[in-house]
């Protein structure tokens, strides 16, 4: 084949080859007159001195570190990350070839061995420096021939910044003295500041290059990111990280329970931070059922279209605490356990219960439940089941003194103020996603019992039906006082990983919590631990629990609201708890946000007054009701923006009878 005449090939006028490739000089000459990014970002002018260079309106100094601490523990940087003044630092490592390393230490270690015999042989004491020195080369050299460690050389850098040179100077002294409590040694680099500036800039050039032998451990060490961060990939975003800013995002049904646990003192922002993580949940299809003590959930639910349950003696939402859950476990005696939950309860409604009471109790439950035809065989067990009312009449029908005293004590709650509430047949089933029950109205005594009925009610119903759920016990010291009551928390909280529920408590009351033995073991069966601003002595009792250091006990007793520390297993950040504005309106429970919130709805649904005829032909009548308009009278609340009381039309839509049992 014949090659290509190249020749041949050339273009004739060779003159437009020549001419340079790329922007026409019109062009070329035009932007010259454009200012540019780098225009405008440039500084003014920079100065460069001995002591310091100036950018801008700013001065810089760069000092190189020379002399280390011969030994370092993790985390030993942290004075200088955590200095009180913005410094830039730059670290370099340069990886050497082991082989070189090897043959400098062999020399060296000749060396020093050298000196160290001659300063025997002519009577002289071993220098102790020597010695320690060659100590080292001989471990390094073993770790380096064996190849558990690397060498490298190490570059370390710090800029400081300031707007005067005396405050530079200033802090300079300061992070000197930081310095050499760490046993650092440090020097400015004088008639070098250019070169300082610049290799620590985030360039990734070191124009100073003054470096320091390091190993592997040594270097690893040096690791500058002192903070944790706590997070995964999937989950609910409880907050930020105080610390460096990233979110703390945690999916609490991927660890080993997904149990919570809040503590803080009042007013720390608790209930906020569980309505937040209700609300995040419930995106994700998590079924809520809330225990509110307070009434405070009310917001939450009118926004989520939740249902809001509330115990009064008037209400006709019924629980029977007699129920059984018609479930049989193997292995398991229902008829037994509901027995036991019972004597707990009782204990609650009647106080302290000696043996004997006891004992006449465990007799007179299962006679009670005898009488219904309901025995240990699960088959009998989804029949009608008795009421406190007949509890009431068999402990009646005792001969026995005690057991008259036992029905005495339980009669307010059969015939006195406090009938119709506990003694009646079940007439409610869950049936929304989001459930409260609300016992704010009831009595400040009956609260722990509701609570005790209540927990009961849903677990029996967790248990029954599987799904993603949380349930919510707000001011869980109301049943954490009882032991009858701890001890029931403290099963569901052992058990609820099996039946895909998290139980999230919150509490006020501290060191009550935590003085108990429940208390502790349902802190020690909870994945994830909150905890938000402490009183003095709970800060003391909480960092004994938590192991917390003084300036994490320190800064519990400082937090603002919303901020604490926030641990999933070992570990455990700042967190500072964030809402968006759209969720902060519905969960605060500020009045004074909550009455200007009103307020505001109250007058966007004021409509527009419209044209009237009458006004116009009578001046009078129009002067009255602009005025009425003005009046407080007339920015009244539409009858269906204000919250009601007791929203009865969810209570009755959902008075429903319950699943395989006939209504009475
Ligand atoms: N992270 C937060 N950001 C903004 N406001 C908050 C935050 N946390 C709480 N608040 C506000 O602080 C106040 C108290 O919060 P909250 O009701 O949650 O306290 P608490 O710890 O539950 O107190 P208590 O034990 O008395 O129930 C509320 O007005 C709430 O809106
Ligand atoms: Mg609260």
């Amino acid at each position: 084949m014949k090659l290509p005449n190249l020749k041949t090939k050339l273009p004739k006028n060779r003159n437009i080859v020549k001419k340079p490739i790329g922007v026409p000089p019109a062009i070329a000459h035009f932007d010259k007159g454009l200012a540019s990014i780098q225009d405008i970002i440039a500084p003014s002018s920079v100065e460069v001195d001995f002591r310091h260079i100036r950018i801008g309106e700013t001065f810089y100094k760069t000092l190189f570190v020379v002399g280390y601490p011969r030994f370092i523990s993790p985390n030993w940087l942290d004075p200088l990350i955590n200095f009180n003044h913005s410094v830039d630092i730059s670290m370099f490592c340069y990886p050497e070839a082991s082989s070189d390393v090897l043959t400098d230490l062999r020399r060296k270690i000749a060396e020093m061995e050298a000196t160290i015999s001659s300063q025997i042989e002519n009577g002289q004491d071993v220098d102790p420096k020597i010695s320690a020195q060659l100590e080292d080369a001989l471990a390094v050299q073993e770790q380096l021939a064996k190849g558990v460690e690397r060498f490298f050389q190490f570059g370390f850098y710090i800029t400081l910044s300031s707007s005067t040179t005396q405050e530079l100077e200033e802090i300079t002294k300061q992070l000197h003295a930081t310095l050499s409590s760490m046993l650092l040694t440090a020097k400015a680099a004088t008639l070098q500041m250019e070169e300082g500036f610049k290799s620590t800039i985030p360039m990734g050039r070191d124009s100073l290059y003054i470096t320091r032998n390091m190993d592997t451990t040594s270097l690893a060490s040096t690791f500058p990111f002192t903070s944790a961060t706590l997070t995964q990939n999937k989950g609910v975003l409880y907050g930020l990280n105080e610390q460096n800013g990233s979110l703390i995002i945690f999916d609490r049904y991927s660890l080993e329970n997904a149990n919570e646990v809040v503590l803080g003192k009042s007013g720390a922002g608790k209930s906020y931070l569980i309505k937040l993580e209700t609300m995040r949940q419930f995106m994700f299809g998590t079924e809520v059922i809330i225990i509110d003590p307070e009434g405070e959930y009310d917001a939450l639910v009118q926004s989520l279209g939740g249902e809001r349950v509330i115990f009064t003696a008037s209400n006709p939402v019924k629980i029977n605490p007699f129920d059984l859950s018609g479930m049989y476990e193997p292995g398991e005696n229902e008829l037994g356990l509901k027995i036991l939950s019972l004597h707990g309860l009782l204990r609650i409604i009647m106080g302290n219960l000696d043996a004997t009471h006891d004992a006449i109790l465990d007799r007179a439950l299962v006679e009670t439940y005898r009488q219904k035809g309901i025995t240990p065989d699960p088959a009998t067990q989804s029949k009608i089941p008795p009421t406190m009312q007949d509890l009431y009449k068999v402990l009646l029908g005792y001969e026995d003194p005690n057991a008259q005293e036992l029905a005495f004590r339980l009669e307010k709650f059969i015939k006195g103020s406090l009938a119709g509430i506990f003694n009646q047949q079940s007439n409610f089933d869950i049936s929304n996603p989001l459930t409260v029950f609300d016992i704010k109205f009831l009595e400040e005594e009956l609260r722990p019992v509701a609570m005790h009925i209540i927990l009961d009610f849903v677990w029996t119903k967790v248990r029954k039906t599987l799904k993603k759920r949380l349930l919510i016990l707000d001011e869980a010291w109301y049943v954490m006082k009882y032991e009858d009551s701890a001890s029931f928390v403290y099963g569901i909280a052992k058990r609820a990983r099996k039946y895909y529920l998290g139980l999230t408590t919150a509490t006020q009351d501290v060191e009550d919590f935590l003085a108990t033995d429940y208390g502790k073991a349902v802190l020690s069966n909870s994945s994830i631990q909150v905890l938000l601003k402490q009183g003095t002595s709970s800060s003391e009792q909480v960092g004994k629990i938590f192991y917390l250091t003084d300036s994490e006990k320190q800064l519990l007793q400082s937090a603002q609201i919303g901020e604490g520390l926030f641990f999933a297993g070992q570990n455990h950040v700042i967190i500072r708890i964030i809402a968006a504005p759209h969720e902060h309106q519905v969960i605060t429970s500020d009045p004074k946000e909550k009455l200007k919130m009103e307020q505001k709805a109250v007058q966007d649904a004021i409509p527009e007054k419209p044209m009237n005829n009458t006004a116009q032909t009578n001046p009078q009548k129009t002067a009255e009701s602009s005025q009425n308009i003005n009046s407080t009278e007339a920015i009244r609340p539409p009858e269906n923006l204000t919250t009601p009381i007791m929203p009865i039309t969810n209570e009755v839509s959902n008075v429903a009878s319950p699943p395989n049992k006939p209504t009475q």
